[in-house]
Protein backbone atom coordinates (compact mmCIF):
# COMPACT_ATOMS: atom_id res chain seq x y z
CA UNK A 1 0.00 0.00 0.00
CA UNK A 2 1.22 3.59 -1.00
CA UNK A 3 0.97 6.37 1.53
CA UNK A 4 0.96 9.97 0.51
CA UNK A 5 0.29 12.63 2.71
CA UNK A 6 -1.44 16.11 1.26
CA UNK A 7 -2.29 18.99 2.92
CA UNK A 8 -5.78 20.02 3.21
CA UNK A 9 -7.27 21.29 -0.35
CA UNK A 10 -9.94 19.41 -1.37
CA UNK A 11 -9.80 19.93 -5.09
CA UNK A 12 -6.68 18.88 -5.68
CA UNK A 13 -7.83 15.37 -3.78
CA UNK A 14 -8.08 12.18 -6.92
CA UNK A 15 -9.99 9.49 -5.26
CA UNK A 16 -12.51 6.47 -5.49
CA UNK A 17 -13.54 7.19 -2.13
CA UNK A 18 -13.11 9.88 0.66
CA UNK A 19 -13.92 9.51 4.05
CA UNK A 20 -15.28 12.03 6.40
CA UNK A 21 -15.30 11.89 10.39
CA UNK A 22 -19.07 13.17 10.94
CA UNK A 23 -20.58 14.33 14.09
CA UNK A 24 -23.53 16.51 14.92
CA UNK A 25 -23.02 20.57 14.08
CA UNK A 26 -21.81 22.86 15.09
CA UNK A 27 -19.04 20.20 16.82
CA UNK A 28 -17.60 19.70 13.26
CA UNK A 29 -13.69 20.63 12.77
CA UNK A 30 -12.08 23.53 10.99
CA UNK A 31 -12.21 23.31 7.41
CA UNK A 32 -15.87 21.93 7.72
CA UNK A 33 -17.39 24.94 5.88
CA UNK A 34 -14.96 25.12 2.55
CA UNK A 35 -16.31 21.24 2.63
CA UNK A 36 -19.47 21.73 3.16
CA UNK A 37 -19.36 24.45 0.29
CA UNK A 38 -18.41 22.00 -2.11
CA UNK A 39 -22.01 20.60 -1.63
CA UNK A 40 -23.90 23.73 -2.08
CA UNK A 41 -24.18 23.89 2.11
CA UNK A 42 -26.55 20.70 2.07
CA UNK A 43 -24.41 18.81 4.82
CA UNK A 44 -25.32 20.58 7.24
CA UNK A 45 -29.31 19.86 6.70
CA UNK A 46 -28.58 16.43 5.54
CA UNK A 47 -26.70 16.05 8.86
CA UNK A 48 -30.00 17.12 10.75
CA UNK A 49 -32.15 15.47 8.98
CA UNK A 50 -30.17 11.97 9.78
CA UNK A 51 -29.52 11.31 6.12
CA UNK A 52 -25.96 11.43 6.74
CA UNK A 53 -26.04 9.33 10.58
CA UNK A 54 -23.52 11.01 13.19
CA UNK A 55 -24.01 7.66 15.83
CA UNK A 56 -20.56 6.13 16.15
CA UNK A 57 -19.14 3.83 13.43
CA UNK A 58 -22.38 4.37 11.37
CA UNK A 59 -21.48 4.47 7.64
CA UNK A 60 -22.99 7.04 5.47
CA UNK A 61 -21.65 6.82 1.46
CA UNK A 62 -22.77 9.40 -0.74
CA UNK A 63 -21.78 10.14 -4.28
CA UNK A 64 -19.81 13.08 -4.95
CA UNK A 65 -18.22 14.67 -8.33
CA UNK A 66 -15.36 15.80 -9.49
CA UNK A 67 -11.87 13.84 -9.32
CA UNK A 68 -13.87 12.47 -5.81
CA UNK A 69 -16.24 9.64 -6.78
CA UNK A 70 -17.59 8.58 -3.53
CA UNK A 71 -18.04 10.47 -0.07
CA UNK A 72 -18.03 7.52 2.75
CA UNK A 73 -19.20 9.65 6.01
CA UNK A 74 -18.34 7.21 9.43
CA UNK A 75 -20.48 8.67 12.49
CA UNK A 76 -17.84 9.41 15.62
CA UNK A 77 -21.12 10.08 18.13
CA UNK A 78 -20.20 13.09 20.14
CA UNK A 79 -16.98 14.84 19.42
CA UNK A 80 -16.36 16.14 23.16
CA UNK A 81 -16.68 12.88 24.39
CA UNK A 82 -14.63 11.30 21.37
CA UNK A 83 -11.90 8.51 22.80
CA UNK A 84 -8.86 7.74 20.74
CA UNK A 85 -10.35 4.08 20.68
CA UNK A 86 -13.56 5.26 19.34
CA UNK A 87 -11.94 6.72 16.32
CA UNK A 88 -9.99 3.34 16.18
CA UNK A 89 -13.04 1.58 16.27
CA UNK A 90 -14.75 4.09 13.48
CA UNK A 91 -11.73 3.42 11.23
CA UNK A 92 -12.16 -0.64 11.31
CA UNK A 93 -15.71 0.09 10.05
CA UNK A 94 -14.18 2.12 7.44
CA UNK A 95 -11.83 -0.96 6.62
CA UNK A 96 -14.51 -3.46 6.21
CA UNK A 97 -16.46 -0.94 3.94
CA UNK A 98 -13.43 -0.77 1.76
CA UNK A 99 -13.14 -4.33 1.80
CA UNK A 100 -16.58 -4.78 0.79
CA UNK A 101 -16.50 -1.91 -1.74
CA UNK A 102 -13.25 -3.36 -3.05
CA UNK A 103 -12.02 0.00 -3.41
CA UNK A 104 -7.91 0.36 -5.12
CA UNK A 105 -7.82 3.60 -3.21
CA UNK A 106 -9.04 6.16 -0.80
CA UNK A 107 -8.91 9.48 0.49
CA UNK A 108 -8.93 10.39 4.54
CA UNK A 109 -9.56 13.51 5.41
CA UNK A 110 -7.56 13.39 8.77
CA UNK A 111 -8.82 16.70 10.75
CA UNK A 112 -11.98 15.28 10.45
CA UNK A 113 -11.47 12.90 12.69
CA UNK A 114 -9.50 14.82 15.49
CA UNK A 115 -10.60 17.09 18.43
CA UNK A 116 -9.66 18.73 21.63
CA UNK A 117 -8.33 15.75 23.12
CA UNK A 118 -7.15 14.34 19.57
CA UNK A 119 -4.32 15.53 17.55
CA UNK A 120 -4.03 14.61 13.36
CA UNK A 121 -1.06 12.27 14.70
CA UNK A 122 -2.85 9.94 17.05
CA UNK A 123 -5.93 10.54 14.50
CA UNK A 124 -3.06 9.24 11.86
CA UNK A 125 -2.13 6.42 14.22
CA UNK A 126 -5.53 4.95 14.79
CA UNK A 127 -6.18 5.01 11.19
CA UNK A 128 -3.24 2.94 10.09
CA UNK A 129 -4.43 0.41 12.85
CA UNK A 130 -7.95 0.89 12.37
CA UNK A 131 -7.91 0.27 8.66
CA UNK A 132 -5.57 -2.49 8.64
CA UNK A 133 -7.34 -4.38 11.25
CA UNK A 134 -11.05 -3.81 9.96
CA UNK A 135 -9.97 -5.16 6.23
CA UNK A 136 -8.53 -7.82 7.43
CA UNK A 137 -9.80 -11.58 5.70
CA UNK A 138 -8.72 -14.94 6.16
CA UNK A 139 -6.92 -16.51 2.77
CA UNK A 140 -8.89 -20.02 3.56
CA UNK A 141 -8.81 -22.81 1.80
CA UNK A 142 -11.35 -23.60 -0.79
CA UNK A 143 -11.02 -23.99 -4.47
CA UNK A 144 -14.00 -22.70 -5.94
CA UNK A 145 -13.10 -19.60 -4.81
CA UNK A 146 -12.05 -16.97 -7.70
CA UNK A 147 -12.03 -14.17 -5.43
CA UNK A 148 -8.44 -12.03 -5.80
CA UNK A 149 -7.18 -10.64 -3.01
CA UNK A 150 -8.00 -7.67 -1.88
CA UNK A 151 -6.09 -4.70 -1.58
CA UNK A 152 -5.91 -1.16 -0.79
CA UNK A 153 -3.43 0.17 -3.53
CA UNK A 154 -3.04 3.78 -2.07
CA UNK A 155 -4.25 6.12 0.36
CA UNK A 156 -3.76 9.56 0.44
CA UNK A 157 -3.88 11.77 4.00
CA UNK A 158 -5.27 14.83 3.75
CA UNK A 159 -3.45 16.64 6.59
CA UNK A 160 -2.84 19.75 7.91
CA UNK A 161 0.28 19.39 10.38
CA UNK A 162 3.89 17.94 10.03
CA UNK A 163 3.17 15.79 7.25
CA UNK A 164 6.23 13.27 8.02
CA UNK A 165 5.16 12.94 11.51
CA UNK A 166 1.43 12.27 10.20
CA UNK A 167 3.25 9.89 8.00
CA UNK A 168 5.18 8.09 10.60
CA UNK A 169 2.21 7.86 12.64
CA UNK A 170 0.28 6.22 10.35
CA UNK A 171 3.31 3.71 9.52
CA UNK A 172 3.31 2.86 13.03
CA UNK A 173 -0.13 2.15 13.39
CA UNK A 174 0.02 -0.17 10.28
CA UNK A 175 2.62 -2.37 11.70
CA UNK A 176 1.02 -2.60 14.45
CA UNK A 177 -2.44 -3.48 12.54
CA UNK A 178 -0.70 -5.68 10.20
CA UNK A 179 1.25 -7.88 13.01
CA UNK A 180 -2.17 -8.46 14.43
CA UNK A 181 -3.28 -10.00 11.45
CA UNK A 182 -0.38 -12.04 11.05
CA UNK A 183 -0.79 -13.44 14.37
CA UNK A 184 -4.74 -13.92 13.48
CA UNK A 185 -3.68 -15.61 10.28
CA UNK A 186 -1.39 -18.27 12.73
CA UNK A 187 -4.75 -19.05 14.95
CA UNK A 188 -7.32 -19.50 11.59
CA UNK A 189 -5.04 -22.49 10.56
CA UNK A 190 -5.63 -25.38 11.19
CA UNK A 191 -3.62 -27.87 13.46
CA UNK A 192 -2.59 -30.24 10.40
CA UNK A 193 -1.13 -27.23 8.41
CA UNK A 194 0.26 -25.18 11.50
CA UNK A 195 2.09 -28.02 13.21
CA UNK A 196 4.70 -26.82 16.12
CA UNK A 197 7.75 -27.28 13.10
CA UNK A 198 5.72 -25.18 10.65
CA UNK A 199 5.37 -22.63 13.67
CA UNK A 200 9.42 -22.44 14.54
CA UNK A 201 9.56 -21.72 10.60
CA UNK A 202 7.59 -19.16 10.51
CA UNK A 203 9.56 -17.46 13.70
CA UNK A 204 12.86 -18.33 11.78
CA UNK A 205 11.29 -16.16 9.25
CA UNK A 206 10.77 -13.48 11.65
CA UNK A 207 14.22 -13.82 13.09
CA UNK A 208 15.63 -13.35 9.26
CA UNK A 209 13.38 -10.24 8.61
CA UNK A 210 14.56 -8.30 11.61
CA UNK A 211 18.19 -9.68 12.62
CA UNK A 212 16.65 -11.45 16.01
CA UNK A 213 18.61 -14.44 17.60
CA UNK A 214 16.84 -17.38 17.51
CA UNK A 215 17.19 -20.71 18.79
CA UNK A 216 14.50 -23.96 18.43
CA UNK A 217 15.06 -26.90 19.98
CA UNK A 218 13.62 -30.30 19.02
CA UNK A 219 12.82 -33.72 20.96
CA UNK A 220 16.22 -34.73 21.59
CA UNK A 221 17.57 -31.10 23.07
CA UNK A 222 14.17 -31.29 25.04
CA UNK A 223 15.58 -34.73 26.43
CA UNK A 224 19.20 -33.86 26.48
CA UNK A 225 17.65 -30.66 28.89
CA UNK A 226 15.12 -32.75 30.94
CA UNK A 227 11.95 -30.52 29.88
CA UNK A 228 9.91 -33.54 31.17
CA UNK A 229 6.77 -31.31 30.95
CA UNK A 230 6.60 -30.25 27.08
CA UNK A 231 7.84 -33.75 26.59
CA UNK A 232 5.25 -35.27 28.33
CA UNK A 233 2.43 -33.85 26.37
CA UNK A 234 4.16 -34.60 23.01
CA UNK A 235 4.40 -37.93 24.38
CA UNK A 236 1.36 -38.96 22.00
CA UNK A 237 1.95 -37.53 19.02
CA UNK A 238 3.76 -38.36 15.86
CA UNK A 239 4.59 -34.41 15.31
CA UNK A 240 8.19 -33.64 16.67
CA UNK A 241 7.71 -30.20 19.57
CA UNK A 242 9.53 -27.34 19.69
CA UNK A 243 10.50 -24.25 21.54
CA UNK A 244 11.14 -21.80 20.04
CA UNK A 245 13.48 -19.03 21.42
CA UNK A 246 13.75 -15.47 19.53
CA UNK A 247 15.81 -12.53 20.71
CA UNK A 248 15.78 -9.27 20.61
CA UNK A 249 18.93 -7.24 22.01
CA UNK A 250 18.72 -3.59 22.02
CA UNK A 251 21.05 -2.99 24.78
CA UNK A 252 24.79 -3.70 25.13
CA UNK A 253 24.16 -5.69 27.94
CA UNK A 254 21.36 -8.53 28.25
CA UNK A 255 19.90 -7.45 31.82
CA UNK A 256 16.63 -6.61 32.15
CA UNK A 257 15.09 -8.55 29.51
CA UNK A 258 11.33 -9.13 29.05
CA UNK A 259 10.35 -12.78 28.29
CA UNK A 260 7.29 -12.98 26.48
CA UNK A 261 6.34 -16.96 27.06
CA UNK A 262 3.56 -17.89 24.90
CA UNK A 263 1.12 -21.52 24.79
CA UNK A 264 1.92 -22.97 21.64
CA UNK A 265 -0.36 -25.96 21.55
CA UNK A 266 -1.22 -26.71 17.88
CA UNK A 267 -4.06 -28.63 18.60
CA UNK A 268 -5.53 -29.60 21.75
CA UNK A 269 -7.73 -33.16 21.85
CA UNK A 270 -7.26 -33.23 25.81
CA UNK A 271 -5.41 -36.32 25.18
CA UNK A 272 -6.78 -39.53 27.80
CA UNK A 273 -8.97 -36.64 29.24
CA UNK A 274 -10.41 -36.04 25.72
CA UNK A 275 -12.78 -33.52 25.19
CA UNK A 276 -16.24 -33.97 24.41
CA UNK A 277 -17.31 -34.03 20.33
CA UNK A 278 -18.19 -30.59 21.08
CA UNK A 279 -15.29 -29.21 22.66
CA UNK A 280 -12.84 -30.50 20.41
CA UNK A 281 -13.62 -27.98 18.00
CA UNK A 282 -12.04 -24.73 17.44
CA UNK A 283 -9.08 -26.42 19.60
CA UNK A 284 -6.39 -25.47 16.20
CA UNK A 285 -6.75 -22.65 18.41
CA UNK A 286 -4.80 -23.09 21.17
CA UNK A 287 -1.72 -21.52 19.81
CA UNK A 288 -3.31 -18.04 20.72
CA UNK A 289 -0.85 -17.35 22.88
CA UNK A 290 2.25 -17.88 21.02
CA UNK A 291 1.02 -16.16 18.19
CA UNK A 292 0.31 -13.26 20.40
CA UNK A 293 3.78 -13.84 21.30
CA UNK A 294 5.18 -14.20 17.57
CA UNK A 295 2.99 -10.71 16.64
CA UNK A 296 4.51 -8.63 19.06
CA UNK A 297 7.81 -9.85 18.22
CA UNK A 298 7.32 -8.64 14.42
CA UNK A 299 6.13 -5.24 15.72
CA UNK A 300 9.13 -4.63 18.03
CA UNK A 301 11.31 -6.33 14.88
CA UNK A 302 9.81 -2.74 12.81
CA UNK A 303 10.05 -0.62 15.63
CA UNK A 304 12.73 -1.15 17.14
CA UNK A 305 12.46 0.04 20.81
CA UNK A 306 15.93 0.33 23.35
CA UNK A 307 14.86 -2.96 25.46
CA UNK A 308 15.50 -6.46 25.60
CA UNK A 309 13.16 -8.96 24.95
CA UNK A 310 13.11 -12.55 24.31
CA UNK A 311 10.21 -14.82 22.70
CA UNK A 312 9.78 -18.26 24.33
CA UNK A 313 7.27 -20.75 22.90
CA UNK A 314 6.51 -24.04 23.68
CA UNK A 315 4.61 -26.06 20.28
CA UNK A 316 3.26 -29.52 20.11
CA UNK A 317 -0.08 -30.52 20.02
CA UNK A 318 -2.17 -33.00 22.40
CA UNK A 319 -2.54 -36.29 20.47
CA UNK A 320 -4.01 -39.77 22.42
CA UNK A 321 -2.09 -43.15 21.62
CA UNK A 322 -0.50 -46.03 23.02
CA UNK A 323 2.46 -43.34 24.05
CA UNK A 324 0.67 -40.72 25.10
CA UNK A 325 0.91 -39.50 29.02
CA UNK A 326 -2.29 -40.20 31.41
CA UNK A 327 -3.94 -39.34 34.55
CA UNK A 328 -1.59 -40.89 37.57
CA UNK A 329 1.46 -39.60 35.41
CA UNK A 330 4.31 -38.37 37.77
CA UNK A 331 6.78 -36.05 35.09
CA UNK A 332 9.46 -34.00 36.50
CA UNK A 333 9.81 -30.71 34.59
CA UNK A 334 12.91 -28.80 33.47
CA UNK A 335 12.93 -26.94 36.76
CA UNK A 336 13.20 -30.11 38.45
CA UNK A 337 9.60 -29.86 40.48
CA UNK A 338 7.91 -33.32 39.77
CA UNK A 339 4.30 -33.11 38.71
CA UNK A 340 1.45 -35.21 39.25
CA UNK A 341 -0.69 -35.48 36.61
CA UNK A 342 -4.93 -35.48 37.32
CA UNK A 343 -5.81 -34.30 34.03
CA UNK A 344 -4.43 -34.48 30.32
CA UNK A 345 -6.62 -31.84 28.97
CA UNK A 346 -4.47 -29.35 31.63
CA UNK A 347 -1.96 -29.24 29.06
CA UNK A 348 -0.84 -25.70 28.94
CA UNK A 349 0.13 -25.28 32.10
CA UNK A 350 2.67 -28.04 31.77
CA UNK A 351 4.49 -27.13 28.13
CA UNK A 352 4.39 -23.29 30.26
CA UNK A 353 6.21 -24.58 33.06
CA UNK A 354 9.38 -25.24 31.32
CA UNK A 355 8.87 -22.50 28.94
CA UNK A 356 9.11 -20.31 31.88
CA UNK A 357 12.24 -22.52 33.22
CA UNK A 358 13.76 -22.00 30.40
CA UNK A 359 12.84 -17.89 29.78
CA UNK A 360 14.53 -17.35 33.51
CA UNK A 361 17.25 -19.64 32.19
CA UNK A 362 18.30 -17.80 29.45
CA UNK A 363 18.27 -14.19 31.02
CA UNK A 364 14.51 -13.32 31.65
CA UNK A 365 13.89 -10.27 34.59
CA UNK A 366 10.44 -9.89 34.01
CA UNK A 367 7.90 -12.28 32.97
CA UNK A 368 4.40 -12.19 30.56
CA UNK A 369 2.73 -15.76 30.28
CA UNK A 370 -0.22 -16.00 27.59
CA UNK A 371 -1.71 -18.28 26.91
CA UNK A 372 -5.54 -20.29 25.78
CA UNK A 373 -5.08 -21.68 29.10
CA UNK A 374 -8.68 -22.36 31.09
CA UNK A 375 -12.38 -22.67 29.96
CA UNK A 376 -12.71 -21.12 33.54
CA UNK A 377 -11.71 -17.49 32.89
CA UNK A 378 -15.03 -17.81 30.06
CA UNK A 379 -16.81 -18.96 32.93
CA UNK A 380 -15.83 -15.77 34.95
CA UNK A 381 -15.40 -13.25 32.29
CA UNK A 382 -17.31 -13.87 29.47
CA UNK A 383 -15.50 -13.74 25.86
CA UNK A 384 -14.74 -9.78 25.97
CA UNK A 385 -11.84 -9.72 29.08
CA UNK A 386 -8.88 -11.15 29.37
CA UNK A 387 -8.07 -12.82 32.82
CA UNK A 388 -4.67 -11.69 34.52
CA UNK A 389 -2.54 -12.85 37.38
CA UNK A 390 0.22 -10.94 38.53
CA UNK A 391 2.85 -11.37 41.52
CA UNK A 392 3.86 -7.61 40.65
CA UNK A 393 2.22 -4.46 41.27
CA UNK A 394 4.03 -2.23 39.49
CA UNK A 395 5.01 -4.24 36.58
CA UNK A 396 1.33 -4.76 36.56
CA UNK A 397 0.32 -1.55 36.64
CA UNK A 398 2.60 -0.42 33.57
CA UNK A 399 0.82 -3.54 31.85
CA UNK A 400 -2.73 -2.08 32.55
CA UNK A 401 -1.71 1.46 30.81
CA UNK A 402 -0.77 -0.26 27.99
CA UNK A 403 -3.49 -2.07 27.75
CA UNK A 404 -5.99 0.89 28.08
CA UNK A 405 -4.12 2.67 25.20
CA UNK A 406 -4.75 -0.56 22.82
CA UNK A 407 -8.70 -0.54 24.39
CA UNK A 408 -7.70 -4.12 25.07
CA UNK A 409 -10.01 -5.02 28.28
CA UNK A 410 -8.10 -6.78 31.10
CA UNK A 411 -9.02 -7.90 34.53
CA UNK A 412 -6.78 -9.02 37.13
CA UNK A 413 -8.04 -11.99 39.52
CA UNK A 414 -6.67 -12.97 42.83
CA UNK A 415 -4.35 -16.03 43.45
CA UNK A 416 -3.79 -16.89 47.16
CA UNK A 417 -1.70 -18.91 49.50
CA UNK A 418 -4.89 -20.93 49.93
CA UNK A 419 -5.17 -21.54 46.04
CA UNK A 420 -1.13 -22.22 45.74
CA UNK A 421 -1.31 -24.69 48.70
CA UNK A 422 -3.63 -26.37 46.39
CA UNK A 423 -1.55 -26.42 43.21
CA UNK A 424 1.09 -28.02 45.73
CA UNK A 425 -1.19 -31.05 47.41
CA UNK A 426 -0.30 -34.08 46.06
CA UNK A 427 0.40 -37.39 47.83
CA UNK A 428 3.44 -38.31 45.40
CA UNK A 429 4.75 -35.52 43.89
CA UNK A 430 5.61 -31.81 44.67
CA UNK A 431 2.69 -30.35 42.90
CA UNK A 432 -0.16 -31.48 40.73
CA UNK A 433 -1.76 -30.31 37.64
CA UNK A 434 -5.46 -29.70 38.14
CA UNK A 435 -6.31 -29.06 41.80
CA UNK A 436 -10.43 -28.48 40.96
CA UNK A 437 -13.01 -26.78 38.57
CA UNK A 438 -13.97 -24.69 40.85
CA UNK A 439 -12.18 -21.03 40.08
CA UNK A 440 -9.79 -23.10 37.83
CA UNK A 441 -8.66 -20.23 35.96
CA UNK A 442 -6.75 -19.46 39.14
CA UNK A 443 -4.93 -22.62 39.47
CA UNK A 444 -4.14 -22.68 35.72
CA UNK A 445 -1.78 -19.61 35.87
CA UNK A 446 -1.03 -20.18 39.82
CA UNK A 447 0.68 -23.22 38.32
CA UNK A 448 2.79 -21.25 36.06
CA UNK A 449 3.31 -18.84 38.97
CA UNK A 450 5.09 -21.73 41.03
CA UNK A 451 7.75 -21.80 38.25
CA UNK A 452 8.01 -17.82 37.86
CA UNK A 453 9.32 -17.82 41.59
CA UNK A 454 10.22 -14.17 42.38
CA UNK A 455 10.51 -12.70 38.97
CA UNK A 456 8.02 -9.88 38.17
CA UNK A 457 5.03 -11.45 36.32
CA UNK A 458 2.00 -10.92 34.67
CA UNK A 459 -0.20 -14.20 33.62
CA UNK A 460 -2.59 -13.55 30.70
CA UNK A 461 -5.20 -16.52 30.32
CA UNK A 462 -6.61 -15.60 26.56
CA UNK A 463 -9.05 -18.50 26.10
CA UNK A 464 -12.20 -16.01 25.85
CA UNK A 465 -10.91 -13.36 23.83
CA UNK A 466 -8.61 -14.93 21.16
CA UNK A 467 -11.30 -16.23 19.03
CA UNK A 468 -14.71 -14.61 18.02
CA UNK A 469 -17.84 -16.31 17.19
CA UNK A 470 -19.06 -13.48 14.90
CA UNK A 471 -17.62 -10.27 13.26
CA UNK A 472 -17.21 -7.77 15.61
CA UNK A 473 -15.61 -4.27 15.58
CA UNK A 474 -12.15 -4.62 14.70
CA UNK A 475 -12.35 -8.26 12.47
CA UNK A 476 -14.49 -10.40 11.62
CA UNK A 477 -15.02 -14.01 13.21
CA UNK A 478 -12.17 -16.02 13.68
CA UNK A 479 -9.26 -15.50 15.56
CA UNK A 480 -8.87 -11.99 17.17
CA UNK A 481 -5.18 -11.46 17.60
CA UNK A 482 -5.55 -10.21 20.99
CA UNK A 483 -2.74 -8.83 23.33
CA UNK A 484 -0.47 -8.33 20.06
CA UNK A 485 -0.89 -4.54 20.32
CA UNK A 486 -0.66 -4.25 24.45
CA UNK A 487 2.31 -6.64 24.73
CA UNK A 488 3.92 -4.82 22.31
CA UNK A 489 2.82 -1.25 24.08
CA UNK A 490 4.43 -2.67 27.11
CA UNK A 491 6.86 -2.86 25.73
CA UNK A 492 7.43 0.77 24.32
CA UNK A 493 6.24 1.91 28.11
CA UNK A 494 9.27 0.30 29.62
CA UNK A 495 11.56 1.04 27.34
CA UNK A 496 10.12 4.87 28.50
CA UNK A 497 10.44 4.05 32.04
CA UNK A 498 14.07 3.26 31.27
CA UNK A 499 14.92 6.16 29.64
N1 LIG B 1 -7.12 -25.28 25.63
C1 LIG B 1 -7.94 -25.48 26.76
C2 LIG B 1 -8.64 -24.22 27.24
C3 LIG B 1 -9.65 -23.61 26.31
C4 LIG B 1 -10.99 -23.87 26.50
C5 LIG B 1 -9.28 -22.76 25.32
C6 LIG B 1 -11.93 -23.30 25.67
C7 LIG B 1 -10.21 -22.18 24.48
C8 LIG B 1 -11.54 -22.44 24.65
C9 LIG B 1 -7.11 -26.02 27.94
O1 LIG B 1 -6.00 -26.77 27.60
C10 LIG B 1 -8.02 -26.88 28.74
O2 LIG B 1 -8.48 -27.84 28.22
N2 LIG B 1 -8.26 -26.49 29.98
C11 LIG B 1 -9.11 -27.23 30.84
C12 LIG B 1 -8.42 -27.31 32.17
C13 LIG B 1 -9.08 -28.27 33.11
C14 LIG B 1 -8.93 -29.67 32.62
C15 LIG B 1 -8.43 -28.15 34.47
C16 LIG B 1 -10.42 -26.46 30.97
O3 LIG B 1 -10.39 -25.24 31.08
O4 LIG B 1 -11.46 -27.09 30.96
ZN1 LIG C 1 -6.39 -28.81 27.32
ZN1 LIG D 1 -5.13 -26.33 25.74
Amino acid sequence: MKLEVVEREFTSVNSDVLIVGVSKHPENTEGWNDFSALFGEHLDSWISEGDIVCDLKKITKIPSFGTIKRVLFVGLGNRKELQLDDVRHAFAAVGKELLQMKAENAAIWLGSFTSEMISEDDAAFVCGEGLILGSYKFRDYKTTSNEKDYELKTIQLVATGDSEEVHAAFEVGRVYGESVNEARTLVNMPGNILTATAMADYAKGLAEQYGFEIEVLGKPEMEELGMGAILAVNQGSVEEPRLIVLKYQALDEWKDVIGLVGKGITFDTGGYSLKTKTGIVGMKGDMGGAAAVLGAMRIIGELRPSKNVMAVIASTDNMISGDAFKPDDVITSLSGKTIEILNTDAEGRLVLADAVTYAKQLGAGYLVDIATLTGGVITALGYDKTGALTNNEEFFETFMEASIETGEFVWRMPLTERDKKRIRKSDVADMNNSPGGDGHMIFGGGFVGEFVENTPWIHLDIAGTSGASSAHDLGPKGATGVMVRTLATLVERMTEETE
